[in-house]
């Protein structure tokens, strides 16, 4: 059978099939060697990638930048609206129309949810979700299961306990949703009390197989879970600091709490103090080979999609 990638656009990861999910991260591992060679492949050779990011970034830009480049094409963008011509008055309309001259896909980070997909909606090439808000970020959750599935052998039958800002985080709203086209799979979700999941994604989640549970500590799940996907608490989505301040190092993982578990530590990153440093170097650290994997992952998303849509 011939399998084909059916979506243009990379808006919302509930866009997603469970087979559209496995043609990119099989396409992934065919191009790790491309990833991690010095060699640059000729795949994309020519084509420009337009970035446009209104929201700081660092692994998100840096690593679609590595993947276009490393196959063959360039990129080109901003990375703070502060730099680009919005902060005279300019639409993102109109800005979005000129960089769709320039490019042959786009990358958008912005703060508010819904902007990529009215971005897709007024341009003819493919536009990539790279963070809306407290929305989504579905190429953050491919390369999430890329990692599950290397690490663990499968994403079916996992058991993973999600921590920390589970209101704003959008890392963790997107694979949430994911993990719902897959068998077997139990959630625990913890959070202080004012950074719980959105009821709107507990209801996506409700409609699917997977199982959830709120817990209030770490520890109660500990011994029972593969994957302790921790994420920072969003301070910049806070409209009162003294609120951010209350809950700031609610839950911290250190070394002494996961030694002996059979299980491994991810997180989206920036860390600000949820992990303990002397985790790092220990085999349960898998948040950095997360960030690489970005790169093969990002990389098949980007060859999917621009030679499935030529300009
Ligand atoms: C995340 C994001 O921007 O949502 N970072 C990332 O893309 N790796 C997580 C975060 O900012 O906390």
């Amino acid at each position: 059978m011939i399998r084909i990638f059916k979506l243009k656009n990379i808006i919302s990861i509930k866009d997603f099939e469970r087979e559209d999910i496995e043609y990119i991260l099989d396409e992934a591992s065919k191009l790790e060697n491309v990833a991690k060679s010095k060699e640059i492949s000729e795949e994309l050779k020519g084509k420009i990638l337009g970035l446009m990011f209104f929201e700081p970034s660092t692994r998100t830009r840096m690593s679609f930048e590595t993947a276009i480049k490393r196959l063959g094409g360039d990129g080109i963008g901003f990375e703070n609206s502060g730099s680009s011509s919005v902060s005279k008055g300019e639409s993102i309309a109109d800005t979005a129309k000129m960089f769709e001259e320039y490019s042959d896909a786009l990358v958008i980070r912005h703060e508010l949810e819904g902007v990529s997909k009215f971005i897709s909606d007024i341009v003819d090439v493919p536009v990539i979700n790279a963070g809306d808000g407290a929305g989504q970020h579905p190429t953050q959750t491919l390369l999430d299961l890329y990692t599950i599935k290397k690490e663990i052998g499968e994403i079916d039958n996992l058991r993973i306990a999600l921590i920390g800002d589970l209101k704003f985080g959008r890392t963790v709203h997107s694979l949430s949703n994911a993990l719902g086209l897959f068998k077997n799979v139990k959630i625990y979700l913890v959070s202080p009390p004012e950074l719980k999941m959105p009821q709107e994604v507990l209801h996506d989640i409700n409609k699917t197989n997977v199982t959830w549970e709120e817990v209030d500590s770490i520890e109660k799940i500990i011994d029972d879970v593969d994957v302790l996907y921790v994420t920072r608490i969003q301070k910049e989505r806070f409209a009162d600091i003294d609120d951010y301040l209350k809950i700031k190092g609610a839950y911290i993982i250190n070394k002494k709490m996961i030694e002996g578990k059979d299980l491994i530590v991810m997180h989206p990153l920036p860390r600000i103090d949820e992990i303990d440093t002397d985790v790092d170097n220990t085999k349960y650290n898998k948040y950095f080979t997360q960030a690489a994997n970005a790169v093969p992952v990002r990389m098949a998303i980007l060859k999917t999609l621009i030679k499935n849509n030529p300009k």
